[in-house]
């Protein structure tokens, strides 16, 4: 199969649509700081979540429900100083939107405005589709996401897989496709099974960009942390890790520790 692909000088929501009428996969990494958003701009990823993933790659939290929106933005615009070519899309964090449309819009106007992120990701179908269209309204992009959404952990009680059962399948197949009328631009499906998502991937024209939801969608979306390896207690099936982060940063850290305690470092050429 080719992976011949179309090269954007800047990815927009447009060419997003673009990449699945034409059946061009999108890459979706997630980035919360400058330097790392280099590198995964630099490597050619199509579109950087600054997602609420934060509160737990980076503050150390169980869950992704205490990051606060002035934390998302201080992160997001940390990314979109370093993005040159992708898109930049923001996570609305929990209780940012969910109260009524115009806190949601108010919180997307902050995003928009004090990051410079390009679009923002909200988690939900439709009990906030009137939150999603005063977000749209005031012409700023919107990605969603469906199936598990981390924000609602508390009323799952767990992170295993979703929408097993008819009801909720056929639930989210229905929210999948007022998203697309309502005017959202793409759609994240999380840890569903790949049947369901192939199938909402082929019933809808925004792209349906997956994680954990098998290889029949228009493109995939990983933790950054995760797929390098620099996170290591988790590990869902769905994860590829491409690097060990952890264990190379551990033994060259390690290294330094011993340098510094036989002064082997500095050695005479590395001082003045
Ligand atoms: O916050 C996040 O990183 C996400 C992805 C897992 C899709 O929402």
């Amino acid at each position: 199969m080719s992976v011949a692909k179309k090269d954007y000088k800047r990815i927009t929501t447009k060419s997003l649509i673009e990449m699945k009428a034409n059946g061009e996969k999108i890459s979706m990494l997630t980035a919360y700081d400058y330097t790392m958003a280099k590198i995964v701009d630099s490597a050619g990823v199509d579109v950087i979540l600054v997602g609420d993933s934060a509160s737990n790659v980076m503050a150390g939290h169980e869950t992704t429900l205490p990051i606060t929106l002035d934390q998302m933005i201080y992160h997001a615009s940390s990314v979109v100083r370093a993005a040159e070519r992708a898109l930049v899309v923001v996570d609305l964090p929990f209780g940012s939107y969910q109260s009524d449309p115009r806190e949601a819009l108010r919180s997307s106007i902050r995003i928009m405005k004090e990051s410079g992120g390009h679009a923002v990701k909200l988690e939900g179908g439709k009990e906030i589709k009137e939150s999603i269209k005063k977000i749209l309204n005031a012409g700023i992009p919107v990605m969603g996401h469906l199936g598990l959404t981390p924000q609602s952990i508390y009323k799952f009680g767990t992170y295993t897989v979703r929408a097993k059962e008819e009801a909720e399948a056929e639930k989210l197949l229905e929210d999948a496709k007022m998203l697309e009328k309502i005017g959202c631009f793409a759609l994240v499906l999380e840890k569903i099974p790949s049947a369901l998502a192939q199938k909402v991937a082929a019933s809808i024209s925004i792209p349906v960009i997956g994680i954990g939801a098998g290889s029949g969608v228009d493109g995939q979306v990983l933790v950054l942390h995760d797929m390098i390896g620099m996170t290591h207690e988790f590990s869902p099936r769905f994860l590829r890790r491409y690097m060990n982060l952890f264990e190379d940063m551990t033994k060259a850290i390690g290294q330094y520790v011993e340098d510094v305690k036989s002064v082997d470092f500095p050695n005479a050429n590395e001082q003045y």
